[in-house]
């Protein structure tokens, strides 16, 4: 008897974890208007400038070095590899989305199909793509403005450039530069890589480099500890987060005057780059074209992914736009169409201008023209990358706010704090300046670069998770009305589900352990909160959701 009711017991709790949010609920909550829900000004154009304003950024101005060391001249395949693997999970979006016009994105559209562990799941994987997607493009950022500035020839102290171990680590690459010129002038340091290898180097055979490179920080001490403060990358975050905060609509417009800079200097970097191809640089047969062969290619359209992530975003804004139903699919898919048309012309110029092997790392386009002796293009692009980073975070934070608004709609976060609308700017107020202060914060003191590689992982399961959702919603509610459907079912989002999950399979072991750890904190924080106050949970149980 005891064990039947145990069985019971058991198999009702995990009734309870695959319990789906119904469609007409979701329907009811995109239907609400008022004053505590959020604005609705948003049109076609502002949501293809929010699509491109998240997309174009660091993965076209900085990470394309990488990507080309890995693909070689065939970089321009890798982009078109990535693209389609966005494309297929975009339509995928571009269903749902229209179908379920809610704030919650891939969050959302778990909830309605796969449950709701799944869906806690998904909405906390977001967190990788959007909260450290912003905090990373801010250290990026930073990069920039203090290159920015040294056009200008105005220093920064390094102390005050970068958090503690980026400060330490640029003073020790200073002084051993200084120190291998001292006693080799003719030795030519290159690459970041082989600075890295030289300073370690040094540092074995001399102490003496660690004490300059301290002196050289000449950083203040608190509680005898010293400190590096990245202050650029602290201050624009808060900036941004005052423009979420004050309306929507003042932050489409804020992106949509970014956007055009930033395409304006991509149209800039084609046009002139286009004048130094040397075709020879391109290869001549499969072999010099895509040196590391098919294996090359793909890593390096797993890398260079980044460069793509952002055009998802459009859809949390689903219950901010005027018509979103017919809108958000063509703001996803035009920006995701624009940019990859732009990503694989700077590709075929950057490889056809410079020799994969001679391509910088750290700020490959545009050293690309400064090797030429352009200056004048390189500090344009300096500009236009500094522009780029500024929207790519303003729309990443605001994608972060609308998960975390939907997940606190139903209950699985604090309700009061999270979903919180101020009544006159009618934004998520408290929510936005809580993630907003934490990515100033995480941007500004923690070497965030090496956690910014979970980035693309955490982008690309939401994209396997919604290609699969869409096959089964088709199957569970085939009525339901779809004013966008994706094309080919199941074709497309079978291969949304293979060409992103062989991306995920190439970014190696590493960032699968720390997905992994991601999403195990993310479980204790379901079981231990969300679960029992979720409200989807307390209708089925026949219980008065709490409010
Ligand atoms: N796609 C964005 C960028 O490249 C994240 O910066």
């Amino acid at each position: 008897m005891s064990t039947t009711v145990g069985t019971q017991e058991k198999s009702k709790r995990m009734a309870n974890l695959l319990a789906t949010k119904p469609l007409n609920l979701l329907m009811e909550e995109a239907r609400e208007t008022g004053e505590h829900s959020l604005k609705r000004t948003l049109g076609v154009f502002q949501l293809t400038a929010l699509g491109v304003g998240a997309i174009i950024g660091a993965g076209i101005f900085v990470m394309v070095g990488l990507g080309a060391h890995y693909a070689g001249p065939g970089l321009s395949l890798s982009f078109v590899l990535s693209g389609l693997g966005c494309a297929f999970a975009g339509l995928c979006y571009a269903e749902f989305a229209a179908m379920i016009p809610l704030a919650g994105s891939a969050y959302t559209y778990a909830y309605a199909t796969l449950g709701e562990l799944l869906a806690w799941i998904i909405g906390w994987d977001l967190t990788l793509e959007y909260a450290m997607g912003a905090s990373t493009v801010s250290s990026g950022w930073s990069n920039h403005f203090v290159e920015l500035l040294n056009i200008f020839h105005l220093k920064m102290p390094l102390w005050l450039a970068y958090d503690y171990w980026t400060a330490l680590k640029t003073a020790e690459n200073i002084v051993a530069r200084q120190m291998v010129s001292a006693a080799n002038p003719s030795l030519g340091i290159t690459t970041q890589a082989f600075l890295d290898k030289v300073t370690a180097i040094i540092s074995v055979q001399s102490p003496e480099l660690l004490q300059r490179a301290h002196d050289l920080l000449g950083a203040p001490h608190i509680f005898g500890m010293e400190i590096g403060f990245n202050l650029p990358a602290f201050l624009i975050a808060l900036v941004i987060t005052t423009i979420l905060v004050v309306g929507i609509k003042e932050s489409a417009r804020f992106n949509a005057t970014i956007v055009v800079v930033k395409v304006s200097v991509v149209l800039f970097v084609i046009g002139l780059g286009s004048h130094y191809i040397s075709r020879a640089n391109w290869g001549m047969d499969w072999h010099s074209y895509a040196p590391h062969g098919m294996s090359g290619i793909w890593q390096g359209a797993a890398y260079i992914f980044f460069a793509y992530i952002g055009f998802d975003a459009v859809s949390t804004t689903a219950q901010e736009a005027k018509n979103p139903q017919r809108d958000l699919p063509i703001g996803m898919i035009a920006s995701l169409a624009i940019c990859t048309v732009l990503y694989i012309a700077v590709a075929g110029v950057l490889t056809g201008m410079v020799h994969w092997q001679q391509i910088n790392i750290e700020a490959p386009v545009a050293a690309a023209f400064l090797d030429l002796g352009l200056t004048t293009a390189a500090n344009i692009i300096t500009l236009g990358a500094l522009a780029g980073l500024t929207s790519v975070m303003l729309v990443m934070l605001l994608g972060q706010t609308r998960v975390l608004y939907s997940m606190a709609n139903d209950g699985l976060l604090p309700r009061k704090f999270f979903a919180a609308i101020h009544p006159k700017f009618r934004t998520p107020w408290k929510n936005t300046i809580l993630v907003g202060s934490l990515a100033a914060v995480v941007g500004s003191v923690t070497p965030i670069d090496q956690l910014g590689k979970m980035v693309n992982i955490g982008t690309l399961l939401a994209f396997v998770i919604v290609s699969v959702a869409v096959m089964v919603l088709r199957r569970t509610n085939p009525s339901q009305p779809r004013p966008f459907r994706t094309p080919w079912v199941p074709l497309i989002p079978i291969l949304g589900v293979v060409a992103n999950g062989y991306m995920m399979i190439n970014l190696g072991l590493w960032n699968w352990i720390r997905l992994i750890g991601w999403l195990a904190i993310g479980l204790v924080v379901y079981f231990t909160y969300s679960r029992k106050h979720s409200r989807v949970q307390a209708l089925e149980a026949g219980r008065q959701p709490e409010v």
